[in-house]
């Protein structure tokens, strides 16, 4: 009934959806999180350089809109794992403020629970976390625990279930030995994983993770990938997590976003990803004879040459001639064709090379 009421006054299905829930007040929305048309501009003074110039800024100061968000759209269900990822400058970090209620919209309707998140409601904090990799929230000089015990207070969390939940985190992250110790003398893998424990004290239902590996020696990336995921598990959180570590992503990930200069390149499943963005294909063969390098370097780049094997990348479309052409002219005993490594799609999306390739 809502429904067609909507339709009637032309409202968009998502909205629609959004403010039938709202009007019900129903907390548990499927659409944890919502973003429709969401821009963001920063406006910027510009100084000139030398003396004159920062005189002259001061009498008449040339503003700059800086567009970090080009009217972004995407929707995220209750308990998803989603990467968020992009070069730099891409609009990441902007998009997770806007959600956390740090950063006030310029334009477009986000709803993350059914809350706009700008006017930051106690209700509404209570539920979310944002953790920066690079920020921290712990008290340099204090021992972890005393943040901790500040935060319980500050989420007016239940003696027994700060218990419950300080004793579940303590333990996942394996921080015990490190909780009375300055925060300062803590290394950043150590403190990193305490940062995790006090931003989820209060069981945060919906996490933003800003590069949360970044500085992480190998086997503490790992310890917080474990934990993420089994946070997500445990406690159907809805996790956007952005980050320039690929393991992240095909470790924890199932669905990404790709964002760059403030728009979204691609929303779907990472596997998806490879097929929308690979420019090349993998051809693997196995000579039954040594053969001339020159002239398979002449079907394909050659990754890698160790007889009996070969491997080349060509262009995608021009597989099926390339593997047509190594059967004819090598003594080829066996040939499979394979896509490239997602690794190496990641890598080019970090590197902000999908766009090229989708522009031309
Ligand atoms: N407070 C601000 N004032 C002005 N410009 C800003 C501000 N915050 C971000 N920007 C600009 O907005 C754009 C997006 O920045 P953002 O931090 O969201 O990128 P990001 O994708 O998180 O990049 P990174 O991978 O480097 O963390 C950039 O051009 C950045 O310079
Ligand atoms: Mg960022």
């Amino acid at each position: 009934m809502f429904r067609i009421l909507c339709l009637v006054l032309r409202v968009s299905a998502s909205r629609c959806y959004t403010l039938a829930m709202s009007k019900e007040n129903k907390e548990a929305v499927e659409k944890t999180i919502i973003v429709e048309h969401l821009v963001k501009n920063f406006e910027v003074t510009e100084r000139k350089p030398g003396l004159a110039g920062s005189i002259s800024s001061l009498f008449s100061p040339q503003k700059k809109i800086i567009r970090a968000l080009k009217s972004i759209s995407f929707s995220i269900n209750k308990g998803e794992l989603v990467g968020f990822i992009g070069p730099n400058g891409a609009g990441k970090t902007t998009t997770l403020k806007v959600l956390s209620g740090l950063l006030f919209p310029t334009a477009g309707f986000i709803q993350v629970m059914g809350f706009d998140p700008w006017t930051r409601r106690p209700e509404f904090l209570k539920q979310i976390s944002l953790i920066m990799g690079q920020k921290n929230q712990l008290w340099w000089d204090l021992p972890a625990i005393e943040t901790l015990e500040l935060n319980r207070a500050i989420y007016e969390i239940p003696q027994n279930i700060y218990k419950e939940s300080f004793d579940e985190l303590v333990e996942l992250l394996e921080v015990k030995k490190f909780l009375n110790t300055p925060v300062r003398k803590l290394s950043l893998g150590q403190r990193m994983r305490l940062e995790l424990v006090a931003a989820l004290l209060h069981h945060p239902k919906v996490l933003f993770l800003d590069e949360p590996t970044i500085g992480l020696d190998v086997v503490a990336q790992q310890k917080v990938r474990d934990f993420i995921f089994e946070y997500n598990r445990k406690h159907s959180a809805t996790i956007m997590l952005t980050s320039h570590n690929m393991d992240d992503l095909i470790d924890l990930a199932k669905r990404v976003i790709v964002i760059d200069k403030g728009q979204i390149l691609f929303d779907g499943n990472l596997k998806e990803l490879v097929v929308q963005f690979a420019k090349e294909k993998i051809i693997k063969v196995y000579l039954s004879k040594e053969a001339d390098i020159k002239k398979l370097d002449e079907i394909g780049k050659i990754k890698r040459f160790d007889f009996p094997q070969a491997i080349l990348a060509v262009p995608r479309e021009a597989t099926a001639v390339a593997a047509a052409e190594l059967l004819q002219n090598f003594p080829v005993a066996d040939l499979t064709i394979e896509e490239e490594p997602i690794e190496e799609i990641i890598r080019r999306v970090f590197r902000g090379e999908v766009i090229k390739k989708k522009n031309g």
